[in-house]
């Protein structure tokens, strides 16, 4: 039986830093405001004809084979958690397979949101326990900014999310060795409607109309309150979760790299958990929320600051649109 393991993680954000400040100018908020709010500080917003999903993985994808040792050839299969695909229809892990010229290897797309990296995660790592894949490539990547109401009216989901891109290489190892021990996924679409992107959808008589344009239904639409209110609850659950399946005491915890949500939200978890702040990791401040892109690209922001030794119990946790929310516990 193999246990899977992150061999390498990188990640991507676009060029483009937009600061409170620049907000301010297209809707009425004010920085005191983000700050306290949020934690956030400044974000990577895309630059259009510049920045794609594709490409922004590419470079993230790029980074991980590298930090891992691995080359495209030895790559089996491709997970790509996006709620913002480049086209419709084709999902855009076709999209990385063509960029970086890896085999007619299989690459398949998941919509979980700011869980999507998790669940990828954990399908991955199915694929590889039963020994069906070696080496599997997941990524997160999005870019919200496009979808995001810049007006007063949009103003609460506006100044949070953000683009960016993050990727890890997994690769089977024995099942002594370090690697995942556990995920968990679950989901309430009782709540679909507290976050959610209604249009363009295929249950309409044509996919785009002047009306959904006018209405501004193609935008991101969140129940802020509501959402952080299941959040903070779901957070706990599902970290407690791992923590009882694995036999494990949330001190055992070298570092939690939570879904880059809203800094509130990580600080109640840390608060709950009893961690320091030195075993909590934290990027929305610069980078905003990048929905399934925050993980991939906390976990590459950590390993670059040496926050990551070998053989460390990492505990992932996410929450979000659907509601969806997971957790993972690895072993570096
Ligand atoms: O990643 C996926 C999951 N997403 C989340 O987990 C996000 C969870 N939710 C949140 O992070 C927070 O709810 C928000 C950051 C979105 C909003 O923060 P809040 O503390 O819940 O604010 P609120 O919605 O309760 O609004 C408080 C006040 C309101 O004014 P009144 O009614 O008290 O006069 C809002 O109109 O703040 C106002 N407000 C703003 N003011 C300045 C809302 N957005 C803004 C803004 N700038 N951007």
């Amino acid at each position: 039986m193999y246990k899977s393991r992150i061999l390498g993680v990188g990640h991507y954000v676009p060029e483009r830093t937009v600061t409170n400040d620049d907000l301010s100018k297209m809707m009425d908020t004010n920085n005191d405001w983000i700050v306290e709010r949020t934690g956030i500080r400044t974000r990577h917003w895309f630059t259009p004809g510049v920045d794609t999903v594709t490409n922004m993985s590419k470079k993230a994808t790029e980074m991980a084979l590298e930090r891992a040792g691995v080359g495209a050839e030895d790559i089996d299969f491709i997970i790509f958690a996006t709620i913002t695909p480049d086209y419709f229809i084709p999902g855009n892990g076709v999209l990385l397979q063509r960029e970086l010229n890896f085999r007619n290897i299989g690459a398949l797309d998941i919509r979980n949101a700011c869980s999507g990296f998790i669940y990828a995660l954990s399908i991955a790592d199915q694929f590889i326990k039963t020994g069906m894949y070696k080496k599997v490539l997941v990524v997160g990547a999005e870019i919200q900014s496009s979808a995001l109401d810049k007006s007063d009216e949009g103003r609460s989901s506006a100044v949070i999310f953000a683009d960016g891109a993050g990727a890890a290489v997994l690769g089977a190892v024995e099942s002594d060795q370090p690697g995942i021990l556990s995920t968990h996924l679950h989901s309430q679409g009782q709540y679909a409607e507290e976050l959610y992107c209604k249009d363009p959808g295929s249950s309409r008589e044509v996919r785009i109309s002047q009306e959904m344009i006018d209405s501004g239904s193609f935008f991101v639409k969140m129940n802020g309150n509501a959402v952080f209110k299941h959040a903070v609850v779901r957070f706990m659950e599902v970290i407690q979760e791992a923590l009882d399946h694995n036999g494990l005491d949330k001190s055992a915890i070298d570092l939690l790299v939570p879904h880059q949500a809203n800094l509130r939200i990580s600080q109640y978890i840390q608060q709950k958990l009893e961690l320091p702040d030195e075993k909590v990791f934290n990027n929305i401040m610069h980078l905003g929320n990048t929905t399934a892109g925050t993980i991939p690209i906390a976990l590459s922001e950590a390993w670059e600051q040496g926050k990551i030794k070998e053989g460390d119990l990492i505990c992932l946790a996410a929450f979000g649109s659907g509601f969806t929310w997971a957790s993972a516990l690895l072993n570096w």
